[in-house]
């Protein structure tokens, strides 16, 4: 039987990029998926955010795996469209096993000229949005006395970035709320920890390329630092850690940082 028969994963910034890697991986495996994206491009950063289309093809796809899928069109700042989306999520699935807290956004700002547009979309989406879908998970699973929270942090929840202080500082608190929920929700029987990758090759790092009027690979040498000789991990990465963390294998890991980054911290 595949690993995740029978279970559900709610999954934010499932569009494209990381989400969309775990959504397949995850019904690959024989979960049932609620694909959560805000699914239009908003105020900052100005690049490419998922889309409806994006969303719709990977439900079919997850269909075609024999596997159900919910699309729920939302903003995770947005605390309405969250409750809906869960509210949804129990609805047609019945449960939320797997919450898997990832979208996100990133972009380069200096200290001395950020402004509050800035500051404040990227702590409301890196760190308010995954509270906020938190905060409406967890009675779910508390009332059933289990769950998987995986939260994806980045290195920068590890360490310090050039440009990058926002950022930095939304990513270091979500480790911080890894290790706060993991002690609260563990009478729940209900584990949390954060993951931390080096650099990805999504339609993010693109994105940011695109702002700089740099390539993507330019964008990559600049903040990697990986010790093995790559520009960037793959998302395919990314779902394999997640899935290892999501399952039994990894039952008594909670409240812990997952790093798989090339090397990158090890210097
Ligand atoms: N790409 C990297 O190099 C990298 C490295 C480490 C960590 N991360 C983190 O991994 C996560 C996923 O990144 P990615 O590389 O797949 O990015 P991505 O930009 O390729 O995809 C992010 C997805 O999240 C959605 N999203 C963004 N803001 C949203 C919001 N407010 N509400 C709902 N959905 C929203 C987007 O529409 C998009 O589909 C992010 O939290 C990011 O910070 C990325």
């Amino acid at each position: 039987m595949p690993e995740f028969e029978g279970k559900v994963a709610f999954i934010t910034g499932a569009a494209h990029g990381q989400g969309r890697a775990v959504a397949l991986a995850l019904a690959k495996e024989g979960a049932d998926i609620v694909a959560f994206d805000v699914a239009k491009k908003i105020e900052y950063p100005r690049y490419a955010f998922g889309t409806n289309d994006e969303l719709l093809l990977l439900k079919s796809e997850i269909e075609a795996l024999g596997r159900r899928a919910v699309i729920a069109i939302g903003d995770v700042r947005d605390d309405a469209a969250v409750t809906a989306a869960v509210d949804e999520a129990i609805r047609e699935l019945g449960k939320i096993d797997i919450l898997f807290n990832n979208a996100g956004i990133c972009a380069y700002a200096e200290v001395d000229t950020m402004t509050d547009l800035e500051w404040d979309s990227m702590i409301d989406i890196n760190l308010k949005g995954p509270f906020q879908v938190t905060r409406r998970v967890v009675p779910h699973m508390k009332s059933r006395k289990s769950g998987v929270i995986i939260n994806n942090s980045s290195v920068m929840g590890l360490r310090g970035g050039n440009r990058l202080s926002h950022y930095v500082a939304s990513k270091w608190g979500l480790t911080g709320l890894t290790k706060s929920w993991a002690i609260e929700l563990a009478p729940y029987n209900i584990r949390v920890v954060s993951i931390h990758p080096t650099g990805v090759n999504t339609p993010m790092n693109d994105g940011l390329a695109e702002m700089e009027g740099a390539t993507p690979i330019e964008i990559a040498e600049r903040s990697a630092g990986n010790l093995q000789p790559v520009p960037w991990i793959e998302p395919e990465d990314v779902s394999n850690l997640v899935l290892f963390l999501a399952g039994d294998k990894a039952r008594y890991a909670t409240g812990s940082q997952f790093v798989i980054d090339a090397g990158l911290l090890s210097v």
